[in-house]
């Protein structure tokens, strides 16, 4: 029985998907690296450091940068992502997730965040969801980044509740590689190319109806 949902926040809960790509942009733009939403697309769910080493390669510059210059690097681009996020407001939040986040406490659900964005905390404060959630994982205690399931399997554990038990949201193929490796039900946002691999999708998060998703695990 699913007692838990754990969702991802950048693109789930909030359209900061679109920040982080366009913060990326401009530090590409810096480096003459040109980032399009196609590769921004491999660089959804990745950590930091991880997104900077892909966009490095891809302007074939890997090995142009010390790791203190590459940490400069990443900084600079926090920097720019920051500015985005301190103007979030309530009225943010995406389509329907506030929806869900209120009939999933209305049911008894857990709710817990696996996000490898260490701005989370700072995001769910500026939407004030932040009450909603038991457990948001610390990203800086794993040893491994999405698509290992560590994340979820952490998110489940804090909540009490094992991966089975619980319903992973996520608009990254890597998260969704992640929530299955954990043995979670996987629910993707996004188009169905990219989440083809889900046990379920919706194409947007307005579409993310509670009943609808458990309805959905009763059928596996
Ligand atoms: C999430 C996003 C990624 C981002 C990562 C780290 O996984 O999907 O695009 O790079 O978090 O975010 P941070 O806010 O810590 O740079
Ligand atoms: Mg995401």
């Amino acid at each position: 029985m699913i007692k838990g949902l754990v969702l991802d926040l950048d693109g789930v809960i909030a359209d900061t998907a679109e920040y982080h790509y366009l913060a990326w942009k401009w530090l590409g733009e810096q480096l003459g690296i040109q980032i399009d939403r196609e590769f921004n697309e491999q660089l959804k769910g990745i950590s930091r450091l991880e997104s900077l080493e892909l966009i490095l390669t891809h302007g074939q510059l890997n090995d142009a940068f010390s790791e203190v210059e590459k940490n400069n690097l990443a900084a600079k681009k926090n920097d720019v992502y920051k500015k985005y996020i301190s103007e979030i407001v309530p009225t943010d939040i995406l389509p329907g997730i506030n929806d869900l986040l209120s009939e999933a406490k209305v049911r008894g659900l857990k709710l817990s965040i696996a996000s490898a964005s260490m701005n989370a905390p700072d995001i769910l404060k500026n939407l004030k969801v932040d009450m909603y959630f038991d457990a948001i994982v610390n990203p800086a205690s794993l040893k491994h980044g999405k698509p290992d399931p560590e994340i979820f399997i952490k998110a489940a554990q804090l909540l009490g509740l094992s991966p089975e038990q619980c319903i992973g949201i996520e608009d990254a193929e890597a998260g969704i590689e992640a929530i299955n490796g954990a043995g979670m039900f996987s629910v993707g946002v996004g188009a169905e190319i990219l989440m083809k691999n889900a046990d379920f999708f919706v194409a947007e998060t307005n579409y993310l109806n509670l009943g609808d998703l458990l309805s959905q695990v009763g059928k596996c």
